[in-house]
């Protein structure tokens, strides 16, 4: 059997950067500064800039990032906030952290993203904010999000933590909605070698109360306007992300040359390949295709040594936490993905000839 084939390969990305990455990260050993200086407060910057949005805060983790962007909107109990049924579960947990409820919709098949006229019809008079998910690197239908969540005074919080570098009409991912809130887990396009995210704003004041609100509520020393969280990103992990930073636009670029290997590949396969946005970049966070044969394919690519992923399984109006509040709804295109979708291993050291294995194995499965 020819050597195995993992999803990502975040041990290779550190090889090929070793020599940065390592001397990045012992300046700030030598520095003695490990929270809130100067590595984070330069990562701020540069993702500000690269993303197009005027300010940038980091804090622990996406899922925190999403969060304090609801708290920063003032979203609470009796809340609603409209999730599309089809994402990571961190999407909707995040919600009802504040104690608000997520209120699921439905997507379109074609995108796995957010279908707007379902979007339009989970709203009530409780509606205060919507998470759209740019999920596995597509934007969303971001125009005509704007417009329905402007017409109707809702907040839009922008989940991109799949797609930092993904935009729509040359306009990135995070610089459309209120807040963006991405993710640098290890294996997201950026990704620390730990936990990690950041809330990007475009209002100077909301940038101030994620602030405050990652660091106990706190502007001043030992002065606590409300009740906050400890929710910083640490200066090891800015550094490592900075440099990486560097290098993204050429790993995203790889990810974009493997999604058209796998299509030449795959063009006449018996499944469904991901379609591609026609005005804007996809970044390919993963290539999922669909197929009624999914389970066999993916025996097939296992019995291989080929790793695929099925994300996600259960779309969330049917996760035991959110079922019992969710129960006898029907979201078809949700349930038609989680029913049908198979990730292949899409990352930027993945050669063309390991491509066109797996392709190989999907095709005779299919
Ligand atoms: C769409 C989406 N939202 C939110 C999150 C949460 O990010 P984190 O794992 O950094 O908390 C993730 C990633 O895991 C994600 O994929």
């Amino acid at each position: 059997m020819s050597a195995p084939l993992a999803m990502v390969d975040p041990a290779g990305e550190y090889r090929q950067l070793k020599e940065e990455i390592d001397a990045a990260v012992l300046r700030v050993l030598a520095s003695g500064r490990y929270i809130l200086g100067p590595e984070g407060e330069a990562l701020e910057k540069e993702l500000a800039s690269y993303t197009g949005a005027a300010h940038a805060v980091g804090v622990n983790s996406g899922t925190d990032a999403l969060h304090l962007a609801l708290v920063a909107a003032g979203v609470g109990p009796g809340d609603e906030v409209v999730v599309p049924a089809f994402t990571f579960f961190a999407s909707a947990e995040a919600v009802s952290y504040t104690g608000a409820t997520p209120v699921f919709c439905d997507i379109e098949l074609a995108s796995f993203n957010i279908d707007p006229p379902s979007f339009e019809k989970s709203l009530t008079a409780r509606t205060k904010a919507l998470i759209a998910v740019h999920l596995f690197g597509r934007c969303a239908r971001l125009p005509e999000l704007v417009s329905i969540c402007k017409e109707r005074n809702i907040v839009l919080i922008e989940d991109c933590a799949q797609s930092l570098g993904a935009d729509h009409a040359g306009r990135r991912g995070g610089s459309w909605g209120a807040f963006g809130c991405f993710s640098f887990y290890p294996t997201k396009n950026l990704g620390a070698a730990g936990d990690a995210g950041l809330v990007t704003t475009s209002s100077a004041a909301r940038a101030e109360t994620l602030r405050m609100l990652r660091h106990h509520g706190s502007r001043k020393t030992y002065l606590h306007e409300r009740v906050g969280w400890n929710s910083r990103l640490d200066e090891l992990q800015a550094a490592v992300l900075r440099v990486k930073l560097r290098h993204l636009e050429r790993f995203n670029a790889a990810r974009v040359r493997i999604s058209q290997r796998y299509r030449e590949r795959l063009k006449d396969a018996n499944v469904i390949l991901p379609s591609e946005p026609t005005d804007g970049r996809h970044a390919w966070h993963q290539f999922t295709i669909r197929s009624e044969r999914r389970d066999a394919i993916r025996e097939a690519l296992a019995a291989e040594g080929i790793a695929s992923s099925v994300f996600y399984p259960i779309p969330l109006h049917r996760q035991p936490a959110y079922e019992p509040a969710n129960r006898g709804r029907s979201l078809p295109a949700a349930e038609e993905a989680a029913r049908t979708v198979l990730s292949l291993p899409i990352h930027p050291l993945l050669e063309d000839g390991a491509v066109a294995r797996i392709a190989e194995v999907v095709r005779s499965a299919a």
